[in-house]
C-alpha cells in the first residue's frame, strides 16, 4: 500500500462525497438536534465495516479503526451541525427544512471526514497497522456550550495523542489549504450587566439615581480595559452588544440591562478580564449610588495549535499541492469548540479553500447564500490521508 494510491481513491470516491455532502444539505438539522443527520452518518459508517461504531451521546457518532497491534491514536473531528438561517441559494438540492441551513459547510466536513473514513477502512482491511484511527462526527458545534465537552465527558479523547480537524472557508479560493501554528481563534464569552437605580421624572434628576447615565459610564469605561490595562500585543475584544432601558422621553429608567462579548487568546489574559470589568462595574455604581449585578459565562475555550502537528500538516500540504497552495491562516476572534479537543492533545485546525469567484461562491459563511466548490472535498480528504499517513507512520 502507497500513499499514492490511496490519494488516487480519492478522486474516484470525490462523486460519493459529494452525494452525502448534498444529502445532508437537503436535510439540515440543528444544533442538539441531529437526530437524523447522525442516524445517516452511523449507517454510511457501518457499510464500511472493519470500523467501531459508537454513539457518544444521542445526536454524535464515533467510529475506530482499530489496527492489529497498539501504537499511536489519531483523532479527526467532523463538526455535523446547521444555523437557524431560511436558505436563498437556488441549488437543485437546497435545504428541504424550513428556516435551517447548512450556511457554515459542515455538511462539508462531514463528507470529507465520511470520505477519510471509507478509504482507510478499506486498505486496512487487507493492510496491517499500528496504532488507531478514531473518526469523530460531533454535534452543536454553533451553540454553545457546544457539543464538543460532551463528547470528550462520554470519553471520545481516551487513549488519543494528537486530533486534527478542518474547516472549509468560502473566502479562500477552492485548492488553497491554510495553516497556522499557535493561537488562531478566540474564546467567545459572554457577560450580563444590570445596573439598578432609582427612577423618577426626568425634569427633576436630582430625586433620581439615573441608571442611565451610569451605565454609559460603564460602556466606555470597560474600553479601559482593553486600551490600558492589558497588554497590547495580547489580543483582546470587550463589546456591550445591547443596552436595554427606558420606555418614555420624560422618564428617567430604574434600571438598565446590558449584554456583550469577550474575546480573548491568551487564557490567562481571559481569566483576568471578568475581574477587571467587576471592578469598573462596581467602582461606578458605588460611586454614583446604584447597584449592580455581573454575570461572567465562559464560552469556548481559545483554539491554540501545536506547533509540530501544525508544520507536519503544512508540510504536507506542500508536498501535495505545492508551495504555492500553503497559506498561513491569519489569527480572528471567532471561535470553533475543536479548542476542547485540542485542551486535550496536541493537534492543528487547518481550513480548506471553497470559494470560486467565477462560480459565484462568494457569499460569507452563515449567509442565506452561503455555498462551497465542492472540489474542496478532495482537497480536505487527501490533507487528511496524508497526514495521517505521517503521524502513524503508516507505508
Ligand atoms: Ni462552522
Amino acid at each position: 500500500m502507497t500513499l499514492q494510491s490511496l490519494l488516487s481513491e480519492v478522486d474516484m470516491l470525490q462523486p460519493e462525497a459529494i452525494q452525502w455532502r448534498r444529502y445532508m444539505h437537503q436535510h439540515p438539522e440543528l444544533s442538539f438536534h441531529e437526530k437524523l443527520t447522525s442516524q445517516y452518518i452511523e449507517q454510511i459508517l457501518l457499510s464500511f465495516g472493519n470500523l467501531l461504531v459508537s454513539r457518544p451521546t444521542a445526536t454524535s457518532v464515533m467510529a475506530r479503526l482499530i489496527g492489529s497491534s497498539s501504537g499511536k491514536v489519531l483523532a479527526i473531528r467532523a463538526d455535523i451541525d446547521a444555523l437557524p438561517i431560511q436558505e436563498d441559494t437556488n441549488l437543485s438540492f437546497s435545504s428541504t427544512n424550513d428556516g435551517v441551513m447548512h450556511a457554515c459547510g459542515h455538511d462539508g466536513h462531514t463528507a470529507i471526514v465520511l470520505g477519510v473514513a471509507k478509504i482507510f477502512a478499506k486498505y486496512f482491511s487487507t493492510h496491517e497497522f499500528s496504532g488507531e484511527i478514531r473518526f469523530i462526527f460531533q454535534h452543536a458545534e454553533e451553540l454553545p456550550p457546544g457539543g464538543a465537552d460532551e463528547m470528550i465527558a462520554a470519553g471520545v479523547m481516551e487513549g488519543v495523542d494528537w486530533v486534527i480537524g478542518a474547516h472549509l472557508q468560502s473566502p479562500v479560493a477552492v485548492g488553497k489549504v491554510g495553516v497556522v501554528g499557535g493561537a488562531m481563534l478566540a474564546s467567545p464569552d459572554t457577560f450580563h450587566i444590570t445596573i439598578n437605580g432609582k427612577g423618577g421624572h426626568a425634569a427633576q434628576p436630582h430625586t433620581t439615581v439615573d441608571s442611565i447615565a451610569i451605565g454609559a459610564q460603564i460602556v466606555t469605561n470597560l474600553q479601559h480595559i482593553v486600551a490600558r490595562a492589558t497588554n497590547p500585543l495580547e489580543p483582546l475584544v470587550v463589546s456591550v452588544t445591547q443596552f436595554i432601558a427606558g420606555h418614555a422621553h420624560n422618564v428617567i429608567p430604574g434600571s438598565v440591562q446590558m449584554t456583550g462579548t469577550v474575546r480573548a487568546m491568551e487564557p490567562t489574559l481571559r481569566e483576568e478580564v471578568p475581574r477587571q470589568m467587576e471592578q469598573i462595574i462596581k467602582g461606578l455604581t458605588l460611586a454614583h449610588g446604584a447597584e449592580y449585578e455581573f454575570k461572567y459565562s465562559y464560552g469556548y475555550r481559545p483554539l491554540i495549535n501545536d506547533a509540530n502537528v501544525s508544520k507536519l500538516v503544512a508540510d504536507t500540504i506542500v508536498e501535495l499541492f505545492g508551495e504555492d497552495n500553503l497559506y498561513t491562516i491569519k489569527p480572528s476572534m471567532a471561535a470553533d469548540d475543536f479548542s476542547a479537543y485540542l485542551n486535550c492533545v496536541p493537534g492543528t485546525y487547518f481550513n480548506i479553500g471553497a470559494g470560486n469567484v467565477e462560480a459565484g461562491i462568494v457569499y460569507p459563511h452563515h449567509h442565506p447564500k452561503f455555498d462551497i466548490d465542492e472540489r474542496s472535498l478532495a482537497v480536505g480528504m487527501k490533507v487528511f490521508i496524508a497526514s495521517t499517513f505521517k503521524l502513524l507512520s503508516l507505508a
